[in-house]
């Protein structure tokens, strides 16, 4: 990629296969045009990814995905946000005790692992309080674990693309049987929460009132006594302008939706802080005494902390520039468009209606000509002055435009708190005998 940036400094296109012409594009002022619109995703997403996640968010698109849009933006308000953060508090602490024990034998360990149960503990209870059994290798995280591995090998085997074909394959068998457990699972947890919040007992729910200052929207959703709101009493109660809901089945598609779009990328994106910090115990002690100042001996970090984070903010948006861990997104254009740029003078491209374009997250965060030194690890980078000389097209961790990610303030209210809750206990430290990590491609979304 680096060698081609002299020659095709803001896109190129290639064939994939015989019929796919792709263009991939990498430069904020054609990416900016891009995620504008709200394009439907790639050919591949409909054929490939829907088995999996359905018609939910991530996939859809046209009038559904846009009343879905609106119909979920309160499960990601601040009222909402401000209870799930007690959730990712608590699940802090197997990390903590693995930790400790880590540290009292003195010998290295994969952090990685426990980030990742940490953040499917926190995706089931604020989706569904749901208290997953983690490791018993038949819960959801490991269903959707086998799923996606076969997804993923479907996508780079041409021949599986036939619906026809796969469906006769000991893959693709195992595969549908494999969302069936899934979808039961889900749709019998829709049931029950259905009836509960359906029961006219008043011991068994309350209510809680959602004000969204920017719209001046108020929503008011049922939730079971003394419990938090969780995703789930969302999607079953929010309503459009007709008073319409969602049926069990768009419900079991957001869920699922959700689940895979918000568990790996937090873990992985966890991941990747971890390792990159460890690297720069300078950074990392920074970051601590920014921690210490802002919560102080208090055991829980508050979302009204988040705003005194801003350096550890800073860390976390580099590692994910470094690291994006959605590195690439599709979109197929449903009309005529002009992308420009004014690379060596202005130049204008007409593309046509049906055009596959991949928008390289990866290689724009590394793009030399947007970023000074762009391999270096510099969380300077993102200090509201440097940020403010940018185009704000060339960040992009959580896209940007009507597709950005719905669940982007969760995620790093999530990443901020379970970061702060080690580093303010522990040192990070790499073990030099450790292979260097490296990213593979996988699927996130
Ligand atoms: C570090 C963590 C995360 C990263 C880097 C990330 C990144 C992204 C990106 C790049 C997109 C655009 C995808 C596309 O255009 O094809 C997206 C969309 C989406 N994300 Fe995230 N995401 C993260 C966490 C989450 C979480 C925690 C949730 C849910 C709880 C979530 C839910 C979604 C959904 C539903 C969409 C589709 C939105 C739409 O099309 O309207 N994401 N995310």
């Amino acid at each position: 990629m680096e060698a081609m940036l002299p020659t095709y400094p803001t896109h190129y296109g290639y064939w994939m296969g015989p019929f796919n012409f792709v263009l991939n594009v990498y430069h904020p002022d054609v990416v900016k045009t891009i995620l504008s619109k709200s394009s439907p995703k790639g050919p591949g997403y409909k054929r490939i990814v829907y088995p999996l996640l359905g018609d939910g968010l991530v996939v859809s698109s046209g009038e559904k995905w846009k009343r879905h849009r609106r119909l979920l933006t309160p499960i990601f308000h601040f009222n909402i946000l401000q209870q799930h953060c007690q959730v990712f508090n608590s699940n802090c602490q197997p990390v903590i005790d693995w930790c400790e024990e880590v540290a009292i034998s003195g010998k290295a360990a994969d952090v990685s692992i426990m980030l990742s149960e940490a953040s499917y503990r926190n995706m089931m209870e604020c989706m569904m309080s749901q208290v997953p059994d983690v490791g018993t290798g038949e819960d959801y995280n490991e269903l959707v674990r086998q799923a996606t591995e076969k997804m993923l090998r479907r996508w780079f085997n041409p021949f599986y693309h036939s619906e026809f074909i796969y469906k006769l394959t000991k893959d693709g068998k195992r595969f549908y049987k494999i969302i069936e457990m899934i979808n039961d699972k889900v749709g019998e947890i829709i049931r029950e929460r259905r009836a509960v919040l359906n029961s006219q007992e008043s011991d068994s729910v309350e209510t809680t009132k959602v004000d969204d200052k920017a719209t001046e929207e108020s929503f008011a959703f049922r939730k079971r006594k003394g419990q938090y709101v969780d995703f789930l009493d969302v999607l079953i109660q929010t309503k459009d302008q007709d008073g319409i809901g969602l049926t069990d089945e768009d419900v079991v598609d957001e869920v699922k939706t959700f689940f895979s779009a918000g568990q790996d990328t937090v873990s992985n994106g966890l991941s990747w802080f971890m390792y990159l910090i460890s690297k720069h115990p300078e950074f990392q002690q920074r970051c601590r005494e920014e921690i210490n100042d802002a919560i102080g001996s208090r055991p829980d970090v508050k979302i009204s902390d988040m705003s005194n984070l801003p350096y550890l903010t800073q860390c976390i948006k580099e590692s994910l520039r470094l690291m994006p861990v959605v590195h690439l997104i599709a979109r197929q254009l449903d009309e005529d468009i002009t992308i420009s740029h004014r690379f060596n003078g202005y130049k204008e491209i007409k593309l046509q209606k049906g055009q596959i374009i991949t928008v390289n997250i990866f290689a724009m965060h590394r793009h030399r000509e947007i970023w000074k030194n762009p391999l270096k690890y510099d969380p300077e980078r993102f200090t509201p002055e440097n940020s403010a000389e940018r185009s704000s097209y060339a960040f992009v961790l959580f896209s940007a435009g009507p597709r950005n990610c719905i669940g982007q303030h969760f995620a790093m209210h999530q990443m901020r708190v379970i970061i702060a809750q080690i580093l303010r206990r522990f040192e990070v430290y790499r073990n030099a005998d450790t292979p260097e990590p490296k990213p593979i491609v996988g699927l996130s979304l």
